[in-house]
């Protein structure tokens, strides 16, 4: 196997595919680039990192389109699309990952397992959820690939006892990365409070028009209560016990009160959100389970008709 050295440390190359070509993409994109992973989207050029420090550094990805053949064999692969580019991501993995391939998903909202399981099994998905905070701000007047790194925070992935888990964990700690793996219950706990949240904050921010931290002081904040309580009981329905969150959905606001949800940044770019996988998730899971969230159910509707 080829040996690289970072920091004075031996480095073992892992075969890793990042899907998607985004904000988050670009940043594990960079993290990894000792290990040269193929980044596959629609299209990627030089790109550059801008830190918190106003650093910059310029990234060369390997980049291949979803089309394009890709044998590997693959030891991991990070999907980092939006769920609208999550039947390609799906299409990609069925032809191309191997019992061998360790998945790790990021994408914000609940379904994971329904969109992947088939093609992959259970120990293959490690479903993540990050606080990481990267912003694409490409400029297309100049033809600048570019994403911000506002905050660099921890990922949290499930622990499968997949083989190549270890690959990831090794390489993820000799490159000091802030990754956590947590048992399956510990994890859906953990989706769900960030689902609820997600089910909170991004509507909220979606048909205001406003940042995080000005949602609490809006008529609309009201809703926040029976959002959370809603979903409170959808998750125990399922056997998951989530409680307290309006407080955590509060403090999350005020703490990233300059914030944009990413449901705000989608509708103002006329992009489609991901609001089917956030409330839309919740309100199915809610229908199958005899429970009635008639405030999700009217979020849904309003957020549709953007
Ligand atoms: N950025 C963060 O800090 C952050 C933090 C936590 C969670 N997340 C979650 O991580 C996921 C990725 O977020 P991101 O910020 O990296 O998003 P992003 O910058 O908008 O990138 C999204 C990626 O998905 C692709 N995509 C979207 N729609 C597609 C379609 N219909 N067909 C094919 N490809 C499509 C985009 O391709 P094109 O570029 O070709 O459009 C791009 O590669 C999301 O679920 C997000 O909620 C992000």
């Amino acid at each position: 196997m080829d040996r690289v050295f970072i920091s004075g440390a031996i480095h073992f190359p892992m075969k890793i595919a990042i899907l998607g070509t985004g904000s988050l993409a670009r940043l594990y994109g960079t993290l990894f680039e000792a290990d040269h992973p193929l980044m596959v989207g629609r299209q990627l050029g030089r790109y550059q990192l801008i830190e918190r420090d106003n650093t910059v550094s310029w990234h060369v990805p390997r980049f291949q389109r979803w089309e394009d053949p890709a044998p590997g064999p693959w030891q991991v692969v990070l999907v980092a699309v939006k769920w609208p580019g999550m039947p390609l991501a799906r299409q990609w993995l069925e032809r191309w990952a191997q019992a061998g391939t360790y998945v790790v998903p990021f994408l914000n909202g609940m379904g994971q397992e329904q969109a992947l399981i088939p093609p992959l099994t259970k120990s293959q998905l490690s479903p993540a959820i990050t606080t990481d905070a990267a912003f694409r701000s490409d400029d297309s007047d100049h033809d600048i690939w570019r994403v911000s790194i506002k905050d660099h925070g921890t990922v949290h992935l499930t622990e499968t006892g997949h083989a190549n888990e270890i690959t990831l964990k090794q390489q993820a700690a000799s490159l000091n990365l802030a990754w956590q793996w947590h048992p399956v219950d510990y994890m859906l706990r953990l989706r769900w409070t960030k689902l609820i949240a997600n089910s909170v904050i991004n509507p909220l921010s979606a048909l205001s028009g406003q940042p995080n931290g000005a949602l609490l002081q809006l008529p609309l904040w009201r809703l926040a209560e029976p959002l959370c309580s809603e979903a409170e009981s959808v998750a125990q329905s399922l056997g998951i016990s989530v409680t307290g969150t309006l407080k955590w959905v509060a403090d999350l606001a005020i703490s990233t009160a300059t914030n944009r949800s990413s449901m705000l940044q989608d509708v103002l770019s006329h992009q489609p959100s991901e609001i089917e996988s956030i409330t839309g998730y919740i309100v199915r899971q809610a229908h199958e389970a005899g429970i009635a969230v008639p405030t999700h159910q009217a979020i849904l509707h309003l957020v549709r008709l953007l």
